[in-house]
C-alpha cells in the first residue's frame, strides 16, 4: 500500500456492498457514511446497518462519525468501538448538508476552531484508551473568504489525529466548481501526518498528477466510483507499471451492474425486490453515464423495478451496442 487508494465516503452509496465491490477492484482504504453521534447513542436499527461490515471483507475500515458535542462524540466513539470494533474512527468536518451544520456538525466545525479542537481531543482520547486511531475528513475552509485547512490542520495533527483526508472544496462550494488542489498541498506540506487528497480525481491518469505534484500520501475517490468502481484496480496497475489497462469491456461492465442489484436485492431485509431496485436507481444513472444510448437507457431504468427487468435492459442494451462496439474498436 505505498500510495493508498481511499474509497470516499458517500451516503446513500457506500454500503457494505458497494464498499465490498469497490475492496475487490482495489480500493485499499474503506469508510462507512457518516453517522450521527445522536444516531449511535440510541442505538436506532438504521444506524446499525450503517456501521455494521465484513471484518473478513472489509478491512481496514474506518466508521465516520459527525456531531457537535464533544462528550456525545466522544461517548459515541466508544459505542462504535465497542459494537464493531473498526480499524479507525473518522471526523467529519467537511459535511455542507444544512441539517448537519445546523447542529453544529460537519463543515460548521471549521469556523468554530476551538470547539472542533475539542472534540478532537475528546475523541482521540476515547479511541486511544481502546487502542484504535483517530482521523478526520475536512474541508478546505468555510468560504472562500476564511480558508483555513492549514491551521485546522495543525489543530487536528496537535490533538492527536493520525491521517487527515482534505475535500479540496469550501463548505459554501457545495459540489460546485472545483477542488483547489494548491490548498490540498499547502496542507500536506504543513503536517507530518499523512494527508489524504479529495476532490474531481476522474482517472488513473488524475491519481497520478495528484501523487506528483500535491505532495500527498494517498488520495480518496468517490463519485467517479459510481460510475467506473474499477478506477482502483486501473490506477494500481497503471501506477505500477506505467501503461493504462483498458477499462472493462460493455458485456463486463452489465455484469458488474448485475451483480450489485443481485447482492442489494439479497440483502434487503425488509421491502423485498421491488423496494431494493427502486433504492438502485441513481445508482445505476451513475453505472451507465456515458454508455452508448445512454439517455434511453436511463429512461427506462428510471422505472426498473426488478431483476429480471435490469437482464432484459441489459441484453437489448448489449445487442444494439455491442457489435457497434467491437467493430469500432476493430477499425
Ligand atoms: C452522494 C454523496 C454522499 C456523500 N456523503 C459523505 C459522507 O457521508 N461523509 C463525507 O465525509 N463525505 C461525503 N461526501 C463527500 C465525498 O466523500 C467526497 O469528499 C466528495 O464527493 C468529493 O470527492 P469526489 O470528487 O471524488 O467525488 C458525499 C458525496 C456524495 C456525492
Amino acid at each position: 500500500m505505498s500510495f493508498p487508494l481511499f474509497l470516499a465516503p458517500m451516503a446513500g452509496v457506500t454500503d457494505v456492498i458497494f464498499r465490498q465491490l469497490c475492496k475487490e477492484q482495489g480500493a485499499d482504504v474503506l469508510t462507512t457514511e457518516f453517522v450521527s453521534a445522536d444516531g449511535i447513542l440510541h442505538r436506532n436499527e438504521r444506524t446499525r446497518e450503517y456501521i455494521e461490515f465484513d471484518p473478513a471483507l472489509e478491512r481496514p475500515l474506518g466508521v465516520q462519525l459527525f456531531g457537535g458535542e464533544p462528550a456525545r462524540l466522544a461517548e459515541a466513539a466508544r459505542a462504535v468501538i465497542d459494537w464493531v470494533r473498526p480499524d479507525f474512527i473518522d471526523l467529519n468536518f467537511g459535511c455542507p448538508v444544512n441539517k448537519v451544520v445546523s447542529k453544529n456538525g460537519g463543515s460548521s466545525l471549521l469556523r468554530d476552531c476551538p470547539l472542533l479542537e475539542r472534540v478532537a481531543l475528546a475523541v482521540v482520547e476515547a479511541g486511544s484508551a481502546a487502542g484504535v486511531p483517530v482521523t478526520a475528513k475536512i474541508r478546505i475552509g468555510w468560504d472562500e473568504k476564511s480558508i483555513n485547512a492549514p491551521q485546522v490542520a495543525r489543530l487536528l495533527e496537535n490533538s492527536g489525529v493520525q491521517r487527515l483526508a482534505v475535500h479540496g472544496r469550501t463548505k459554501a462550494q457545495g459540489y460546485s466548481g472545483e477542488a483547489n488542489w494548491d490548498v490540498i498541498a499547502e496542507v500536506a506540506a504543513a503536517v507530518k501526518i499523512p494527508v489524504i487528497g479529495n476532490g474531481d480525481i476522474a482517472s488513473a491518469h488524475d491519481v497520478k498528477h495528484r501523487r506528483d505534484t500535491a505532495g500527498v500520501a494517498g488520495v480518496m475517490i468517490g463519485r467517479a466510483a459510481m460510475t467506473a468502481p474499477w478506477i482502483f484496480s486501473q490506477t494500481k496497475a497503471y501506477l505500477a507499471t506505467g501503461e493504462m489497462p483498458p477499462a472493462p469491456g460493455l458485456e463486463e461492465r452489465w455484469a458488474m451492474i448485475l451483480r450489485h442489484c443481485r447482492l442489494a436485492v439479497a440483502r434487503r431485509r425488509h421491502g423485498g425486490e421491488r423496494a431494493a431496485m427502486s433504492s438502485m436507481r441513481a445508482r445505476l444513472m451513475a453505472y451507465t453515464r456515458g454508455m452508448e444510448g445512454g439517455r434511453n437507457l436511463r429512461g427506462q431504468l428510471s422505472h426498473v423495478s426488478s431483476i429480471t427487468e435490469m437482464e432484459d435492459i441489459a441484453t437489448r442494451h448489449l445487442d444494439e451496442h455491442k457489435i457497434a462496439g467491437e467493430v469500432a474498436t476493430l477499425v
